[in-house]
């Protein structure tokens, strides 16, 4: 990830901007029903307040290119479309009394079968498959875990354990409160310990013969061929405010259009990459593939200024106006990144850097089909090989380049995203074998209460990434369990295919 070393001190305002929030919407609600002169003096006090927001906003510096004009006329103008929050809402420090679970919402029709990839559900919960999951397992998270999120009869507690950087946490629970109310009344009871760093913390070697049936259960954005942590989809889904990296589903259609505005034989011969390099050695490697007047290794390598950034002033961080080269490299940082998901987006062949981790998707991908694999210790080189390969078989790496995108932007729909989700959790709460408790010092979390805390843009990408209610269709289908055949012949073919690579590269050096 990132920007792990940089720390924020921008925890802490959350129930604040609650309940700035509430006074400020009860003050409007309340105008109309006083009289005489508390009205005027309120009504002028509540100009003054709207006017000094909008210069203490200085709107257009704050807001950056990657907003896109619909959801700012969202978060500005009051609109009474049904999908829009504002209207919806009513921003409060309490939540509703209405239970999610009595919601049910009618038998709606199946929408099909989920992608390939929900088949790694069954492979991570396969740990507490025979014995389930008890009370004393999730409890033995504590030590590690950022927070634990406890989900009764459709309510959600949410009990931070320890400081979590940026808001992770809370666009992840704004997350699983999108979820609730796509599919309300479907989930059981849950009671999930949630790890918000960036490596996962649950290692295999730790469970030999002995404990193996007592596996310490937790969530985590990534896992590894040595780690047993429970693989969830990222915050960045719901927004990425600090990096002003929007909600998926808007960045997803914005890369799709980005597309179409060079197309592949007109994009730079070259492979790209934009980022930080002081995150992990490899990354620090990849700069030495830059190229100079001495060495051309078909590589362009750009230092993302994170300052810049982060105040939106660096333009080019743009992602959407990011699909100018032919190739786009991606190299993991302390451990797997939120940007692999934009760079196989691109139509452009991506470039996989030996990646050590792994997502709730990326097991699913295929070396010469998705993306084009290089050799992390000889980097430079590898490089060098795929570009030239590329820029000679422009009919293959247009069409690797487009099955990268396609997964992305096709199995990585926002729909499935949440039925990932949806399948894991349904999985996960089977499991427990107690009937999960509120626990102390945990407090209750809802739209009423998230959704108008925070600065600007996070409310504005929590506003943009809310659902509008239930689905009309049904989570998809299931796909089976990976009997241990299966399992097998498709990862010799992942291999064959990183072999198939390498002989391809071979015969070009030739
Ligand atoms: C809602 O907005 C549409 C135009 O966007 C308008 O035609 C309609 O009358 C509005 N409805 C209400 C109830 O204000
Ligand atoms: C919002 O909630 C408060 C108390 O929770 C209530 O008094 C008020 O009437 C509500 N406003 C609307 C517009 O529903
Ligand atoms: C890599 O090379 C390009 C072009 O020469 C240059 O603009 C860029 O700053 C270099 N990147 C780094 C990290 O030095």
């Amino acid at each position: 990830m990132e920007e792990e070393n940089i720390h924020h001190a921008n925890h802490g305002y959350l129930l604040h901007g609650a309940r700035i929030c509430s006074v400020f919407l009860s003050k409007m609600v309340e105008l109309p029903m006083k009289t005489g002169a508390p009205v005027r003096a309120s009504i002028i006090f509540f100009l003054i307040l709207l006017i000094g927001a909008f210069i203490s906003l200085h709107w257009f510096d704050v807001v950056p290119p990657a907003i896109s004009d619909i959801s700012l006329q969202k978060t500005i103008l009051p609109s009474n479309s049904s999908n829009t929050y504002l209207v919806g809402i009513n921003c409060s420090i309490t939540c509703p009394i209405h239970s999610l679970a009595t919601i049910k919402s009618d038998e709606s029709s199946s929408s099909g079968m989920c992608p390939e990839y929900f088949r790694w559900i069954h492979q991570d919960l396969n740990p507490w498959k025979e014995k389930g999951i008890t009370k004393e397992m999730v409890e033995s998270a504590g030590s590690k875990a950022h927070m634990r999120i406890v989900v009764v009869n459709g309510r959600v507690y949410w009990k931070k354990l320890r400081w979590v950087y940026q808001t992770r946490d809370v666009f992840n629970i704004w997350g699983i409160l999108q979820l609730l109310r796509l599919y309300p009344g479907k989930l059981p009871d849950l009671d999930i310990m949630f790890e918000c760093g960036d490596k996962p913390v649950i290692q295999k070697s730790d469970y030999g013969r002995s404990n193996a049936n007592n596996v310490t259960p937790m969530f985590h954005y990534c896992g590894s061929d040595s780690t047993l942590d429970i693989v969830f989809p990222d915050w960045s889904f719901w927004g990425w405010p600090e990096l002003q990296i929007k909600p998926w589903e808007a960045l997803r259609k914005d890369l799709e259009a980005g597309n179409k505005r060079v197309k592949w034989i007109d994009r730079i011969p070259y492979a790209y990459w934009k980022g930080n390099p002081r995150v992990g050695l490899v990354r620090n490697e990849l700069l030495k593939c830059n190229l100079t007047d001495t060495h051309d290794w078909g590589a362009l390598i750009y230092d993302l200024n994170w300052g810049l950034a982060r105040q939106g002033r660096d333009k080019s961080t743009d992602l959407a106006k990011q699909c100018t080269h032919r190739y786009k490299i991606y190299i993991e940082g302390f451990a797997w990144s939120v940007s692999e998901k934009y760079i196989l987006a691109c139509d452009s062949m991506s470039l996989l850097v030996t990646p050590h981790y792994y997502d709730f998707f990326t097991r699913s991908l295929l070396p010469s089909i998705h993306y084009w694999p290089i050799n992390e210790n000889n980097m430079c080189k590898s490089i060098k090989s795929a570009v030239n390969w590329g820029n000679k078989h422009p009919q293959q790496v247009q069409e690797i380049g487009k099955a990268g995108s396609k997964f992305i932007q096709e199995e990585l729909k926002m729909k499935n995203v949440y039925d990932y989700m949806f399948h894991l959790l349904y999985g996960y709460g089977k499991l427990l074998k107690y009937k999960p408790t509120v626990p102390e010092g945990s407090v209750e979390v809802c739209l009423e209460t998230m959704a108008c805390s925070g600065p600007e843009l996070e409310k504005t990408f929590k506003m943009s990434s809310s659902v509008s209610g239930p689905a009309d269709t049904s989570p998809c289908t299931m796909p089976p369990p990976y009997d241990p055949t299966t399992l097998q012949s498709f990862l010799e073919r992942k291999s064959n295919l990183a072999k198939q690579v390498e002989r391809w590269e071979a015969s070009e050096n030739r």
